[in-house]
């Protein structure tokens, strides 16, 4: 088992938005679904160095803001062009309003 660590309270996070994090030398990205589902994932673009949270995200999907590439923030997949390689997800857990990430 990993170690859960807490990375923002849901209410830093609005319904439809995402927010960059740092933590314990990672940069995540932490979504709030329409509908209140938490999504988090890597910040930083899998094709150069861009952090998502500076694109569009709408409907699950995160567009990064440098050449358009699009992922699926719940399981990672890279959408389209230019994205070669997926994203990294976490397991979330949200527990008296905080979120925890699972971290090996
Ligand atoms: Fe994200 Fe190119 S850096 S699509």
């Amino acid at each position: 088992a990993g170690n859960w660590v807490r990375v923002a309270s849901v209410d830093d996070v609005e319904e439809g938005a995402a927010i960059p994090v740092e933590t314990m030398g990672l940069q995540l990205a932490v979504y709030r679904l329409q509908g209140g589902q938490i999504c988090v994932t890597d910040n930083i673009c899998t094709h150069a160095f861009a952090l998502l949270t500076d694109g569009w995200f709408e409907n699950g999907v995160i567009e990064c803001a440098l050449h358009a590439g699009q992922f699926d923030v719940r399981t990672g997949k890279g959408l389209c062009a230019p994205i070669e390689e997926d994203l990294r997800t976490y397991k979330v857990r949200v527990e008296d309003g905080e979120i925890l990430i699972e971290l090996p």
